[in-house]
């Protein structure tokens, strides 16, 4: 038998995909799992994008250029532009989703064991492309207490060795929902300048910020031109998860350079798909505003009811859809695929992501679990009520 490789061995499993089998379980049992483990918004897509591909009159679905065309990346910059976010088409690449962003800014800044110092919890794929990149995360940890703030600097300070090359952050944050204050920013930018480091800023819940904070992306921060790198996405931004478009934004030319040999590499993004989220570019400001206002309702009436609920802690969120949940159980993960395995109210259950698995420090996060508000508000009051009663059920 050929031997699989140790890197291959060491990849983790994605934590919120792992209890998977237990819903489908449940499921085929004729049990009713309301999923709150993951983000995929039950928003429609913008009309204009699914208009862009259902009219095109393409005859050959050939390679896009590995960058994307010149007249997507223009009026990417354009939306950029109205972001308070001045760049250029030459700084933009765009990539096969956020996903494939993050794997060349990776692959761009690090060498394999260097070091990578990211605030946790952390949208756990982070783990799944340093690995493939044989580079190591080291966490630095955030607080509930004080919803998932930046750390003290300080702690990002003694964590900086001759291998760190960068800081990854996630604004606004997935698990966490926190959003950055200008003057966070401005610490992290002091930080990087001192160490010389890259910086950089998962945005692609950009749009998703609440409660009148506007959202402050690190390439407002002057400065920090040649440490600052952005990850983007279609997928969230206008609903477009399966679309797999994002981009990567820097105005470091030689990072740009870099990152586009990875480009080159793979091709091209997906032609279709570009020219959905071409549209999607011309969708109206009414669109956003919708939505947003839906999510806050969302997000207002799920902690309302979850504090509710003998036990249970929430750390307030203000941007993205996700919040993390401190419940009054010992182990998550137990509680989780018992919710599955063995718990159900009139024929439903609800599907939790345990937080552990956001963490890359051992032993934390055991007690809380993320919970994605993607469903319609009626949903997340059932959900709401159904963990109330199995939390009584599970702790009695
Ligand atoms: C924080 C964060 N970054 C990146 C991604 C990946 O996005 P994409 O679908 O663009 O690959 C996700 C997806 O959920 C995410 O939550």
């Amino acid at each position: 038998m050929p031997k699989i490789s140790m890197k291959g061995q060491s990849m983790p499993e994605s934590p919120i995909r792992k209890l998977v089998p237990y819903a489908e379980a449940a499921k085929s049992r004729g049990v009713e799992v309301i999923h709150l483990n993951i983000g995929q918004p039950d928003i429609k897509t913008p009309k204009v994008a699914m208009d862009a591909v259902r009219n095109n009159t393409l005859e050959i679905l050939e390679y896009s250029r590995s960058e994307g065309s010149q007249e997507y990346r223009e009026k990417l910059a354009n939306y950029y532009g109205k972001c308070g976010i001045n760049v250029t088409a030459q700084q933009i690449i765009a990539t096969t989703g956020g996903s494939e962003a993050l794997m060349f800014a990776i692959g761009s800044i690090a060498d394999t064991t260097d070091e990578i110092i990211i605030p946790e919890p952390f949208y756990a794929n982070y783990n799944g492309f340093a690995k493939a990149s044989g580079v190591n995360v080291v966490p630095v940890v955030s607080s509930f207490e004080d919803n998932f703030a930046l750390p003290p600097i300080e702690e990002f300070e003694k964590l900086i060795t001759p291998k760190t090359k960068g800081i990854l952050i996630c604004n606004p944050g997935n698990p966490t929902g926190y959003l950055y204050t200008k003057e966070e920013i401005k610490k992290l930018a002091t930080l990087v300048k001192k160490h010389d480091l890259f910086l950089i800023a998962d945005e692609v819940y950009r749009e998703f910020a609440y409660d009148n904070i506007e959202h402050y992306s690190i390439l407002q921060e002057p400065g920090i031109e040649d440490h600052a790198i952005v990850v983007d996405s279609v997928s969230k931004r206008y609903s477009m998860c399966g679309a797999r478009i994002g981009c990567l934004v820097s105005k470091n030319s030689e990072f740009i350079q870099t990152a586009l040999k990875f480009a080159q590499a793979r091709l091209s993004p997906p032609t279709l798909a570009l020219i959905a989220s071409e549209a999607a570019l011309d969708t109206p400001q009414s669109y956003f505003d919708q939505v947003i206002s839906e999510y806050v309702e969302r997000r207002n009436l799920l902690i309302e009811a979850l504090k509710t609920i003998e036990g249970v802690k929430v750390a307030t969120p203000q941007g993205a859809f996700y919040c993390i949940v401190q419940l009054p159980v010992s182990n998550t993960e137990d509680f989780a695929r018992w919710l599955l395995e063995d718990f159900q109210l009139d024929g439903q259950t609800v599907m939790v992501a345990p937080a552990a698995g956001f963490y890359a420090s051992q032993g934390i996060g055991y007690d809380q679990v993320r919970i994605a508000y993607v469903l319609d508000k009626k949903e997340l009051l059932r959900a709401a009520e159904l963990l109330k009663e199995a939390l009584k059920q599970y702790n009695g």
